[in-house]
């Protein structure tokens, strides 16, 4: 398949299975923002529930935290969003239409036109708003453009609420809002999306150990997920690509159909952001370090992952079409911790009692785990649909089962089918899906 059919074919599967839908469809839809639906929400939720686990739950030294979307406009103005959080815009005198500076040439890529850029200027990439009743400007606010500077405000209230002492991170999953020039390439690059942060307060002079800590485990971690190992890759930022709070940041890189992206940002932040919140609030953040008997502003190691664009890069590694008996199948081969739907229950034919049978196993399981009942259309259609819905098994009750409480349970990638007995089924299941 070449590569750059995958994406008009992943946009399409997403569609038709109900993992991703255009926002406000109805009304010609929204640019640049998406909708999750009843597949998508559940794959989502199993991402964040991992991140969350592994970077909050497991860990004594990361506590979590769930930050206001709205903060106080002064937290911008510290946080050099105000000033520095830009793009450089340049529009065609032509067709009109917009591009950032540095991903074009001298032509436009809308209408061809050559030479008829204006010169760049710096568009902030801030959604703005107001707070109450009055439209004015002492009113305005925004919608927050990253999930850290919650957590960099909220430093001393964990710092003594939690008693946390130094190394330690604390750690959010929330919407995050850029005003992007150009936005696309389906859920990768979007207007609203999510963010899973995590921000590492250390002893400053200990900050390049850490940093170098942070981006191997990362890495480790975005491995251990199963993505193509040739897929992925470091991107270390030069000096011209470091954010405006940045000493030293890598990327995370997946090869998606477009080619080399980022998905995760590892960065060293310094003590930029809790200086100038110092600054600017007049209050002070600094960490008293009983043990080694002073007292410092930390420097932060962030780790900063988008949610929608680590689910793209799932999507696109899980994808493929092949041949099976002669027909072809699409199969989403999401691990099973990941699948929305864990498992498929079948009966072999709408009578016999088979279909009674099939929905007390389904409605026994859903206990546990998403499951989906489904008697309509030949076994071979139900097998493939459920196929590129990513369900790793499916379990199909037949004649066999009314005489010995056994059911077939086939592997969606192996396609090897096991006899199990019912009351066997949880255990069975158990032992591929939860880690
Ligand atoms: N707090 C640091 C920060 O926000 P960033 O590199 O601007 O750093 C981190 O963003 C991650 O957030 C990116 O690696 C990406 O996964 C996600 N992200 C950023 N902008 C995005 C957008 N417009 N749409 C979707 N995801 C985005």
């Amino acid at each position: 398949m070449a590569e750059n059919d995958l994406m008009g074919k992943l946009v399409s599967l997403c569609k038709r299975r109900g993992f991703v839908f255009q926002s406000s469809e109805v009304y010609g839809g929204l640019g640049s923002v998406w909708d999750y639906g009843p597949l998508g929400v559940e794959l989502k939720r199993n991402v964040k529930d991992r991140w969350w686990n592994d970077m909050v739950r497991e860990r004594p030294d990361i506590e979590g935290l769930d930050a206001g979307i709205l903060m106080h406009p002064k937290v911008w103005e510290a946080s050099g969003h105000v000033e520095g959080f830009t793009d450089p815009l340049v529009e065609c005198r032509n067709c009109h239409r917009r591009f950032r500076a540095d991903e074009v040439s001298d032509q436009c890529p809308v209408c061809g036109v050559k030479d008829q850029f204006t010169p760049p200027r710096n568009f902030n990439l801030m959604f703005q708003t107001f707070m109450g009743a009055v439209e004015e400007e002492a009113a305005q606010i925004y919608l927050r453009p990253e999930t850290a500077q919650g957590i960099y405000v909220n430093f001393q209230n964990v710092v003594t609420s939690a008693r946390q002492r130094v190394p330690f991170g604390i750690a959010q999953i929330g919407k995050a809002f850029r005003n992007e020039i150009t936005p696309g390439n389906f859920i990768f690059r979007t207007r609203e999306f999510e963010q899973m942060e995590m921000q590492y307060f250390v002893m400053p002079g200990t900050d390049e150990e850490w940093f170098e800590y942070w981006k191997n485990e990362r890495m480790e971690w975005v491995r251990a997920l199963g993505i193509r190992e040739e897929k992925l890759r470091f991107h270390r930022h030069t000096r011209d690509e470091l954010a405006h709070y940045a000493y030293d940041a890598y990327d995370i890189q997946y090869e998606f159909p477009f080619g080399w992206q980022e998905f995760e940002g590892i960065h060293n932040r310094t003590d930029f952001d809790l200086k100038r919140h110092q600054e600017h609030s007049g209050k002070k953040l600094e960490y008293v370090d009983a043990a080694a008997g002073e007292r410092y502003i930390p420097y932060i190691i962030e780790t900063s992952g988008g949610v929608d664009r680590l689910m793209l890069v799932l999507l696109a590694d899980a994808y493929r079409e092949e041949e099976v008996e002669g027909e072809k199948r699409v199969v989403l081969g999401l691990a099973p911790w990941l699948a929305p739907i864990k498992a498929a229950i079948f009966p072999l034919v709408k009578k016999d009692g088979m279909p009674e049978i099939a929905r007390k196993i389904a409605d026994d399981l859903r206990r546990r785990y998403p499951v989906f009942y489904d008697e309509s259309g030949s076994i071979g259609r139900r097998y493939r649909r459920q196929d590129e819905a990513g369900t790793p098994f499916a379990i199909t009750v037949d004649g066999q089962t009314l005489e010995d409480q056994t059911v077939t349970v086939r592997d969606r990638d192996s396609l090897e089918q096991q006899r199990v007995s019912i009351d066997r089924l949880r255990d069975y299941l158990a032992g591929s899906i939860d880690r």
